[in-house]
């Protein structure tokens, strides 16, 4: 595609007329297997774990959104770092943000480490202990910038550096940022890693992850990694993904103006502390914010004082729905402590900085009005 600005790439990156039926819209291939023309000869796909028609047209999406040179869908955001990690060796070694969605931690420390791979979690806020924690044998630095709940930041351009120049490659979680708001590969991280079920659907009704490469070692090895292990992503979601994508910048905007008006709010009420928003001036890497992102994004997180405060607030909301998950059209609130971070030890909580009373906010696109007056009679219940 030339290069259209972005607003345009969302609407048509992938998503031309359909060359059977003339449909502006992506048709949904519901077929495991596909017609050979001859003994090892196909049209382009042969069985729908290898490759499927609506499933190319999504990855084409995802790789001009995130600047590589390859997307690679899976199944869910899991199956995405699965198969990110999935062609490490025994003896090989990662380090990783120590302050990622605990799921991923869930994968690292009960499925990867089993396999003989060390992963090293590490405050990757901090470069000097991402310089210092990679070794001979490390393979893979793996960053989440914004960090959930805490809306720490990452130097995505500082890795980058501090990696490449020992020869090894860094990942981003882009999740809560979404394509639009940061572009990793442009900051110099070799592979960008999505949970789509996210902002990229927009919706909440689809489960689904994706990786971007930049090689075409990558292009190579997760190809094989969608044939081999097989959790790619269904015709159907891919459908949901791609039209959620056509929508993504306008929804991005109302997202992006409804978390700086709420942050606002909350920034001034008496019953709210720690505040973590990166668009605060108050913020201790704003500036950081300012040059790496394109906006801050609608995720925030802030503490009440006790559980119980916890609980008033999650029964009160109105418009707010007390549930996991983030990035959809409607606002919700969760409790980290027992939802993104409940298999997480109280302890390792603490030390993270994650307390009981800690509440996370994915604010919706619905009138930013009407969510703080949500908000503000939710608070004055605790
Ligand atoms: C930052 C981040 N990465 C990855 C995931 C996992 O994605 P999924 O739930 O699609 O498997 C999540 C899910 O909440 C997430 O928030």
């Amino acid at each position: 595609m030339p290069p259209y600005k972005y607003a345009t790439l969302a609407v048509h990156a992938g998503q031309h007329p359909d060359p059977l039926t003339g449909a502006v819209n992506v048709p949904v291939y519901l077929s495991s297997t596909f017609e050979l023309t001859g003994i090892g000869a196909d049209r382009g796909w042969d069985y729908s774990r290898a490759g499927n028609p609506t499933r190319d047209r999504l990855e084409t999406a995802l790789t001009a959104l995130e600047g590589g040179a390859s997307g690679h869908a899976f199944a869910s955001g899991m199956a995405a770092i699965s198969a990110l990690v999935a062609m490490l060796r025994a003896g090989d070694h990662v380090v990783c943000s120590r302050d990622v969605y605990a799921g991923t931690v869930r994968l690292f420390d009960r499925i990867v480490s089993g396999y003989g791979i060390e992963i090293e979690y590490v405050d990757t806020s901090n470069l000097a202990c991402v310089e210092a924690a990679i070794k001979p044998n490390t393979k893979l630095v793996h960053i989440e910038t914004p960090s959930n709940p805490l809306m720490v930041l990452t130097d995505i351009a500082g890795v980058a550096r501090i990696a490449h120049a020992r020869g090894v490659e860094v990942s981003v979680d882009n999740t809560f940022m979404s394509p639009v708001l940061q572009s990793p590969i442009e900051l110099g991280a070799d592979i960008v890693m999505h949970s789509t079920t996210k902002y990229l659907n927009g919706h909440s009704d689809g489960l689904g992850g994706a990786l971007i490469g930049t090689t075409p070692e990558h292009k190579e090895r997760f190809l094989l990694v969608q044939k081999a292990a097989g959790a790619v992503m269904s015709p159907f979601e891919c459908f949901l993904v791609l039209r959620g994508i056509r929508t993504l910048p306008l929804r991005i905007q109302q997202h992006e103006e409804n978390g700086r008006a709420v942050a606002h709010f909350l920034s001034t009420h008496p019953k709210v502390s720690k505040l973590a928003y990166p668009g605060l001036k108050t913020h201790p890497q704003y500036d950081l914010a300012l040059c790496q992102q394109k906006g801050f994004g609608s995720m925030m997180s802030f503490e009440l004082k006790s559980r119980d405060e916890a609980e008033r607030f999650l029964k009160a909301i109105k418009i707010f729905l007390n549930a996991e998950s983030l990035g959809g059209v409607e606002s919700l609130a969760s409790h980290s402590g027992t939802t993104t971070h409940g298999s997480v030890s109280e302890e390792v909580r603490r030390s993270m900085g994650i307390n009981e009373g800690r509440i996370r906010l994915s604010v919706g696109i619905e009138d930013k009005d009407d969510l703080i007056a949500d908000l503000d009679q939710a608070l004055a219940a605790v």
